[in-house]
């Protein structure tokens, strides 16, 4: 048996719950379509997942850090957005700015399932929200 590699040359991480043990895809996909479960991915950043109508990982993980001043924030399930509890920030799914003062669209990375493990890496190319380059890059 030969463990996982937990980092690879990309900069993919494997996903990891708060206490830092690797999260296996099949015990988020296990959640019903639609969940948004967090995870630790890259440094360490909390992480939103999406689990697709399909029963699969949608491939873009949204980073649980609000643009304006760094709060955390839930997923609003009802309204579809994430909400910002700090000064009211809103953000579509994708993590696009419905509602500031939040400045910047939300950060992006990939998320990739292999052999039952989750990889996140950076997100490096344009942002197709935007159509430009990421801002943190
Ligand atoms: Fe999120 Fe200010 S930190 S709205």
């Amino acid at each position: 048996f030969i463990p996982p590699a937990e980092s690879n040359a990309g900069g993919a991480i494997i996903a990891k719950d708060k206490l830092g043990n690797p999260i296996p895809a099949s015990q988020i996909l296990a959640e019903p379509a639609g969940t948004r479960a967090l995870i630790a991915g890259l440094a360490g950043e909390p992480t939103y997942l999406t689990v697709k109508q399909d029963g699969t990982l949608e491939n873009v993980g949204i980073v649980d850090n609000c643009t304006h001043l760094g709060c955390t924030f839930p997923w609003n399930e009802i309204d579809q957005q994430f909400q910002c509890p700090c000064h009211g920030s809103r953000y579509s799914a994708d993590g696009s700015v419905l509602r500031g003062p939040a400045p910047l669209p939300l950060k992006i990375v990939h998320v990739a399932v292999k052999d039952n493990s989750i990889w996140i890496s950076p997100w490096t190319e344009i942002d197709p929200r935007t159509g430009e380059t990421p801002w943190w890059v």
